[in-house]
């Protein structure tokens, strides 16, 4: 019992093999140099591993977008072409519409020419045949469209439409505006800012336009500007539509002053799927506007939009100094030095010179007289194991002044 206890209650370090040579103790030093500055340079200056870091960063965005535009003969405001309305941070701006009016409920001619038919049984045939699409639902006739053309004939909202007609986008879009407002927070660090920074006056608000060099802060954006930055063409985009992703980061360092907090602004397209194939180009949606007549009869307004979607999107991260993570990287670091060892003892065992004087004094044979007598000190680790051997190869657990790496191997 008591030895038990007196075993328990011991000490084991490690015995280490001092090599004096020019040679191993350049490449020894050396590797602890670099594995040191890889980590005060890197991991400490460039990573700020000795900060806690808050991802979760919280966010709203507001927007409003200004301008008029000519189309159709008609002047357009904010409320013809911008939807949703609400100014979140997703909005289109429409650049193009394709208007069909007065459509009721009632039967008509296709209008697209895939549907073109000689006959009845033609059009039956495209019924089991055709995906759902069209502008209605088919009822297996086959109707004049006009002088020339049938088409099968629909049930729906009639006339149908006719998407392929020629339209010039509206090319004021350009020059409209979008005032962004965002404010952000760090829920870590309680931490708040707004893309408003104090230094910015309603004056400046009033005439600035966003410039990534000379006007960094100012959060009003000119649509032409904005696609110009994500490398894009205007005429191509407002024709066909797409997504354009304005990106808000907030990278902040908040052991230095809050006013070195602030937001940075990039642009991408963010469709570039459909930048690349022409099966589906670009961005377009349909929406209609209901009426009544006198009679109680309802007809519509149906309209096509191609639109340019803004996506305004929020990142950041935040970090500030914490004794949790700065020591666990030190340690990281401290041991990480011993590392270099194993390199080293690669080295000294196997392609130095005297490679095996080296071994002989690193891996000492202890033969089994020797061990009983000796017995008392080693602690009871070995004790059963080493009777049953007839000789032990007394693997050193550690090889040098730091770290804890196995040698065994090399045994
Ligand atoms: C946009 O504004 C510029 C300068 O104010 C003007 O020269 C240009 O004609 C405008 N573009 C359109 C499409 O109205």
């Amino acid at each position: 019992m008591m030895n038990c206890i007196t075993d328990f209650f011991t000490y084991e370090t490690t015995k280490s093999v001092v090599v004096k040579s020019w040679t191993i103790g350049i490449i020894n030093r050396v590797v602890q140099l670099l594995i040191i500055t890889y980590f005060i340079g890197w991991v400490f200056v460039h990573e700020k591993a000795y900060q806690v870091r808050d991802t979760a960063i919280e966010s709203s965005v507001m927007t409003k977008v200004k301008g008029f535009g000519v189309y159709n003969d008609r002047i357009m405001d904010v409320a013809d072409y911008v939807t949703p309305t609400q100014g979140a941070s997703v909005f289109c701006i429409i650049t193009k519409l394709i208007t069909t009016e007065n459509q009721i409920q009632s039967s008509c001619p296709e209008s697209e020419l895939k549907f073109q038919c000689k006959s009845d049984d033609s059009c039956k045939d495209m019924i089991e045949r055709q995906k759902p699409g069209g502008n209605g639902l088919m009822t297996g006739k086959c109707v004049p469209f006009n002088a020339t053309l049938k088409t099968c004939e629909i049930k729906g909202w009639c006339p149908a439409e006719i998407d392929s007609i020629k339209m010039n986008p509206m090319m004021e879009v350009e020059n409209f505006t979008i005032f962004i407002k965002n404010s952000i927070r760090f829920p870590l660090f309680n931490f708040t800012k707004g893309n408003f920074l104090p230094t910015i006056t309603s004056d400046y608000i009033k005439k600035c336009n966003f410039n990534p060099v000379s006007d960094r802060y100012c959060p009003i954006f000119k649509v032409g500007d904005v696609l110009k930055f994500a490398h894009q063409n205007f005429s191509t985009l407002a024709n066909k539509g797409g997504v354009i992703g304005i990106k808000i980061g907030w990278v902040c360092d908040l052991d230095k002053s809050e006013d070195e907090c602030n937001p940075s602004y990039s642009f991408t397209r963010l469709d570039a799927v459909s930048e690349k194939n022409s099966v589906s180009p670009g961005y377009n949606f349909r929406y209609a506007k209901y009426y009544k007549m006198e009679n109680g009869t309802e007809y519509r307004t149906l309209l096509k939009a191609y639109a340019i979607r803004f996506d305004v999107l929020v990142n950041g991260n935040a970090g500030k100094f914490d004794m949790i993570p700065t020591l666990i990287n030190m340690v990281a670091a401290f041991t990480s030095v011993g590392v270099g060892t194993v390199l080293c003892d690669i080295i000294l065992l196997n392609f130095l010179k005297g490679a095996d004087q080296y071994k002989a004094k690193k891996f000492e044979e202890v033969s089994e007289v020797q061990v009983d007598k000796s017995t008392s000190y080693f602690n009871g680790m070995y004790r059963s194991r080493d009777h049953s051997q007839t000789s032990i190869k007394h693997d050193e657990k550690q090889s040098s002044d730091s770290g804890a790496f196995s040698m065994g191997q090399y045994g």
